[in-house]
């Protein structure tokens, strides 16, 4: 008798693990979402392209860190960044990271600063270029990989340059000699209350790039996958243990399952 109500008594527990368990699995789950979910639209008149970042790929991230300390470091820092952490998550050897990579420090434990002092910054375009440390999770990778592709020239613009997603923007497109040079043409679309709208009709090629278009969308989604791992460097081991929690999750289930199933043998 008394083995019977221990037993039920144990039985009784487990609902309570499940949803402890549940609560765990959902508060660590949540992060991804919000990671991607905050994704900045305030474009205006263009589709955004679609594109999902991909943090498995090592060889992506690790080309991107390289279109990254080439083309971006000389404007902007990513203080949070250490060199030593990047050259450990994204298995980049530490001596061609020292050889290759580091510009502003010989110091493998220092953050990605940037080479551009920044009073000289500010006088040269207005703004100081921002810190992107956390720009993969403020703008979302969509929008990043959309503002790479859609500079276009803009003889109106200090800079000579004009982006779609961010009009007016005072960065001069870094990545030109890759992508070339390209001229927006719009029209002109009346909305049925007879509203004008200047909308982008294409893109008009000016001077070609080194790079097709398509190897130049594969190496903006390189350098957006490094953009978005350099926000959040813990999600890619957080993907991990998620993995391994589900996995656990799966065989807890199982193994409650057959449990349930050998005490109430007894009792019916
Ligand atoms: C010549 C200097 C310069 C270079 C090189 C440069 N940028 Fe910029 N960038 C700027 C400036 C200036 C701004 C601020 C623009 C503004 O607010 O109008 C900016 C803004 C940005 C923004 C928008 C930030 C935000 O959310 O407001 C992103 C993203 C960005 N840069 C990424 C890059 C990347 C990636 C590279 C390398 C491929 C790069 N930049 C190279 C000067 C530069």
């Amino acid at each position: 008798m008394k083995s019977i109500r221990m037993k039920m008594k144990i039985i009784r527990t487990i609902p309570t693990l499940f949803l402890g368990l549940l609560m765990v699995l959902l508060t660590s789950t949540t992060p991804w979402a919000i990671g991607s979910a905050v994704a900045a639209t305030d474009n205006n008149s263009i589709k955004m392209a679609h594109f999902e970042a991909s943090l498995n790929d090592k060889v992506s991230l690790q080309h991107g860190a390289k279109l990254f300390v080439n083309y971006c470091l000389s404007c902007h820092s990513a203080k949070y960044m250490r060199y030593n952490r990047m050259a450990k998550d994204l298995e980049i050897p530490t001596d061609l990271v020292e050889k290759h990579m580091m510009f502003t420090t010989d110091k493998i434990g220092d953050p990605m600063q940037t080479t551009m002092p920044a009073e000289y910054a500010k006088q040269w375009f207005g703004v100081t270029p921002p810190d992107l440390s956390l720009v993969g999770r403020l703008r979302g990778p969509e929008w990043l990989y959309n503002y790479f592709r859609t500079f276009y020239l803009d003889e109106n613009s200090p800079s000579g340059w004009n982006n779609m997603v961010y009009e007016n923007v005072a960065m001069p497109h870094a990545m030109h000699e890759l992508q070339g040079q390209q001229r927006a043409i719009f029209k002109t679309v009346i909305d049925a209350d007879g509203n004008e709208t200047k909308v982008l009709d294409r893109f008009e090629t000016v001077t070609l790039g080194k790079m097709t278009v398509e190897e130049y969308d594969h190496a903006i989604r390189d350098l957006t996958n490094f953009l978005v791992y350099v926000g959040e460097p813990a999600k890619m081991s957080r993907i991990n243990y998620g993995i391994w929690v589900m996995m656990f999750f799966a065989l807890l289930i199982m193994l409650t399952y057959l449990l349930k199933k050998e005490y109430w043998r007894d009792i019916h």
